[in-house]
């Protein structure tokens, strides 16, 4: 499948954040509780947060006929902090291939090794790149307990 990556802007956040939320409804869903998935999609509506991490951290998009499938950004300069797949285009390397970007850029910046907290639905993916696993983890949002997985890979 033909897509390409760039970096993102403000312009795009309406459609960023309709992927996060159908993402995680529809994704997501197979993993955490009804209950998680209504708080961790209400993430999408804090548009302001969404327009922080697109001014101040590396956020990049995978767009295919003018249509974001697919985003990632990284924050401290080896920090994964998100990576999200359109729901219909699950398992055609798109994440593959943000990752690979988001390694390289990690080592321009000097760092080592890539981090990221993951969530149960994404651990096999970051399994497949060869990612290990520090702890298992309980993390806290807006009241709710949410499971996930810190990971690391040497660069
Ligand atoms: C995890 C996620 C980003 C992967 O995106 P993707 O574009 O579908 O991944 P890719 O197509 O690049 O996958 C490459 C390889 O990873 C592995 N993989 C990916 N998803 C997998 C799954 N659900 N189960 C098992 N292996 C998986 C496979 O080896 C796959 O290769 P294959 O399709 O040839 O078998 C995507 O499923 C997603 O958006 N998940 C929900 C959001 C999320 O939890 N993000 C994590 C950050 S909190």
């Amino acid at each position: 499948m033909d897509f390409e990556i760039r970096q993102a802007t403000i312009d795009d956040i309406p459609e960023i954040t309709s992927l996060f939320r159908n993402t995680i409804i529809n994704i997501n869903s197979r993993d955490y509780s009804d209950k998680q998935i209504k708080v961790w999609a209400s993430g999408a509506d804090d548009i302001e947060k969404w327009e922080k991490r697109i001014n101040n951290d590396y956020f990049i998009v995978a767009e295919a006929n003018n249509q974001i499938i697919g985003f990632s950004y990284l924050t401290k300069g080896n920090y994964l902090d998100g990576l999200f797949v359109h729901k219909d285009y699950q398992r055609k390397t798109i994440a593959s291939k943000l990752l690979r970007i988001m390694e390289s850029r990690a080592s321009i910046n000097g760092f080592d090794v890539l981090k990221s907290d993951v969530s149960i639905t994404a651990l096999p993916f970051f399994d497949s790149h060869y990612y290990e696993v520090e702890k298992k983890q309980k993390k806290s949002f807006k009241g709710l307990v949410f499971e996930n997985y810190i990971v690391y890979r040497d660069l």
